[in-house]
């Protein structure tokens, strides 16, 4: 079985091709970073339009280079939610349109069960049931995954998401959008440990994490430090540890909680360094392992949303005609893939 998957929900157009046998066959991205950079975030209007110019040449590109025309294809998978709801519409409408006039099943995907399923695009693929920590731009989630689609959401930010916090951070030390790849490179020139920053809700029980006082904590610290370099690199190096500490601390706590063995890390922030490393470390005092995906596989793509949903459309899922986007769609309403 072979799926187009698109992927549109917030500032990066992703197109891919996924064959159940092959792999991944293609794979296009197109980053809006520059776009909205002069605003230091996203502007959502601007995102649509971007996606509405972007989308069909990158479909054109993804099947050219997959070796493709559009009859080898079984099926269309486009992310329905959550996200920006004008940046979902753009793909929803287009992969509704093309399976309608291809005459092709189709079906709307879940973006954070792209997520939580990228480390399966890889060779080393984690076994059900596993622990995933989900951090993103717009998530910070710790889901007990016993199989695809069967998902148990044991934790979640309060406040801001992990990505989140590492943007506005990132603002507030004079880094431009997108900041947490920036304020992670800032980091690595930091000396460790040269501030002592909070972690939160670590020492209460439970599952949540909450961002949004480090971020005011770093606030702080920049506005009565002096403002050269090392000074800065060393409070950026003193929040992504704050981060990370938390983030481990809350893993480990799930890991004793449900007994699981394997941790799955995605998202964008799964691209961090330090969270890797620190993640790594710690499974293996505990015996057990650590996946994620590659660099550009952790942020926003289309070979997500082709793997997911193409295992929902092998298991005859499909959704109906009408063209719809679901900005806020708690991730454990899916139904199960057996
Ligand atoms: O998954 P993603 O592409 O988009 C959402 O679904 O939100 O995640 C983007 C987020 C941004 O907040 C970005 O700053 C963060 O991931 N990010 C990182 C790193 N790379 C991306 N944060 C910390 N360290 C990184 N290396
Ligand atoms: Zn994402």
């Amino acid at each position: 079985m072979r799926v187009l998957g698109i992927e549109t929900s917030c500032d990066e157009t992703g197109i891919a091709v996924y064959d159940d046998k092959k792999g991944l066959l293609s794979h296009a991205l197109y980053s809006q970073v520059k776009l909205h950079a002069d605003y230091g975030g996203v502007v959502p209007e601007l995102a649509s339009r971007d996606h509405v110019r972007k989308i069909v040449p990158l479909i054109r590109q993804a099947l050219a280079d997959a070796d493709m025309t559009i009859e080898d294809l079984d099926g269309i998978a486009y992310t329905k939610g959550p996200g920006l709801i004008g940046a979902l519409l753009v793909g929803a409408c287009v992969g509704r349109a093309l399976a309608f006039s291809w005459d092709k099943p189709a079906i709307g995907v879940h973006h954070m069960e792209g997520h939580l399923l990228a480390p399966m695009l890889e060779d080393d693929v984690p076994a059900f049931p596993f622990l995933a920590l989900l951090v993103s731009g717009g998530h910070s989630m710790l889901v007990g995954v016993e199989g695809i689609g069967r998902y148990e959401v044991l934790g979640e930010s309060v406040d801001d998401a992990a990505g989140e916090a590492f943007d506005k951070t990132a603002k507030l030390l004079g880094l431009d959008y997108p900041g947490g790849p920036r304020l992670a490179k800032l980091a690595a020139k930091g000396i460790e440990k040269s501030y002592r920053f909070p972690r939160p809700m670590t020492d209460k029980p439970g599952l949540n994490f909450s961002f949004s006082g480090l971020k005011t904590f770093a606030a702080n610290t920049i506005a009565a430090e002096p403002k050269d370099d090392q000074t800065r690199a060393n409070i950026a190096c003193a929040f992504e540890e704050a981060v990370v500490d938390t983030l481990a601390i809350k893993c480990k706590r799930a890991l004793k909680q449900t007994g699981y063995e394997r941790l799955v890390i995605a998202g964008g922030v799964s691209a961090n360094t330090r969270l890797r490393a620190s993640l790594a470390e710690m499974m293996k005092n505990l015996g057990g392992k650590v996946y994620y995906p590659r660099d550009e596989f952790c942020t926003d793509n289309g070979a997500m949303i082709a793997y997911a949903g193409l295992q929902r459309l092998k298991a005859g899922q499909t959704d109906d005609l009408s063209v719809k986007g679901q900005p806020r769609w708690p991730l454990d309403t899916l139904a199960p893939v057996d």
